[in-house]
């Protein structure tokens, strides 16, 4: 059948304040505020259109069973019934071990609902009732840092209202994300796994309690573009996050010997003076170095030199996801 296809190019985000444990995990509500900042060069690229059966076609096998689940939940939740052909492909390299569920999840969400309405722009998706807010709530039920992918620059998503909001755009402040890929090894507990162990780390009650101070520093160093303030608070953070999931039940490890050697690596240049760059990381054993855009190059050079074995992802602040509408194909 002659259909309209629709593509999605929707970026990753890096959370400088991690969402980590739920407080309801069907309904997908966090335990705590978390803030990100969108990439640039990190996205999923989805295309759909309404088709005579259904298909999920990704390039990468990256999205998986959450992509059926949360088409499943799509369609039960807003009463759309047409068959949807949808492939799906990353910027990024397959199986590199980092975050492609924010990306994907947000993709596929805006991908879908604009396949079913006709819509080939966000005012015309407004204008069918789905607002970016609403987008944002229902991308949030596929993967919970997916609803943080659905703005550009830097972003909070709220855990009491579940809202989502730019704290700062993009031209705010433009940071550079080396993705310093150590490892592409597959985790040995899935990371939806890992959140319902944090309610069992004693550690837990004592982050949520410090977490609202921490994001008016994070807060407050955006603000002002103090990126040493802003580092110190989002290493700790990521420290404190990782402290949680190995004494959680189950317990998650994600660092490896190679992450703790450049972590020792990092902050040892950066006592000497040699570079200004500091450390996040996610429910695996890459780091990203976040600095200022300007150094950028430098830094990757140092990083490639010390690790020569380590792959390196290249990006930065960012302005959101895009939709637009290809020409009519024949779809089956
Ligand atoms: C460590 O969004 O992948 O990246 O909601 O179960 O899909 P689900 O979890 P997910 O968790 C992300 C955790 C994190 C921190 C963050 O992105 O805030």
């Amino acid at each position: 059948m002659l259909s309209r296809v629709h593509e999605v190019l929707a970026p990753s985000n890096i959370a400088l304040i991690k969402y980590w444990g739920k407080r309801d995990a069907a309904l997908q509500i966090p335990a705590n505020d978390s803030l990100s900042m969108t990439l640039a060069t990190a996205f999923t690229c989805t295309r759909a259109a309404v088709a005579e059966s259904p298909s999920l076609t990704s390039a990468h096998g990256a999205l998986g069973s959450k992509a059926e689940r949360h088409l499943a939940f799509l369609k039960a939740e807003l009463g759309f019934d047409a068959p949807l052909a949808i492939t799906t492909k990353n910027s990024f390299p397959a199986a590199c071990g980092i975050a492609s569920s924010a990306s994907g999840l947000a993709a596929l969400t805006i991908a879908a609902i604009a396949a079913w309405t006709g819509a080939s722009s966000f005012d015309e998706l407004a204008v069918a009732g789905f607002s970016r807010a609403r987008l944002a709530n229902l991308a949030r039920r596929g993967s919970g840092s997916a609803c943080r992918s659905l703005y550009g620059g830097y972003v909070q998503w709220h855990a009491d209202t579940q809202d989502v909001s730019v704290t700062l755009p993009p031209d705010h402040w433009q940071l550079a994300d080396i993705i310093v890929v150590l490892s592409d090894a597959p985790k040995a507990v899935s990371s939806t796994d890992a959140h319902a162990g944090a309610w069992a780390s004693p550690l837990f009650a004592p982050r949520l309690a410090g977490l609202p101070e921490r994001l008016a520093q994070v807060r407050g160093a955006l603000v002002k573009r103090d990126l040493a303030a802003l580092g110190d608070a989002i290493e700790i953070e990521a420290l404190e996050m990782h402290a949680v999931m190995m004494s959680g039940q189950p317990a998650a490890n994600y660092f490896t010997a190679s992450t703790s050697r450049f972590l020792c690596w990092l902050r040892e240049e950066r006592r000497a003076g040699r570079l200004a760059a500091w450390f996040t990381i996610d429910a695996g054993p890459n780091v990203h170095l976040i600095c200022e855009a300007a150094d950028s190059e430098h830094i990757s050079k140092a990083v490639e030199l010390a690790f020569p074995e380590a792959r390196l992802i290249r990006d930065h602040t960012g302005h959101g996801p895009t939709l637009r509408t290809l020409a009519t194909e024949d779809v089956r």
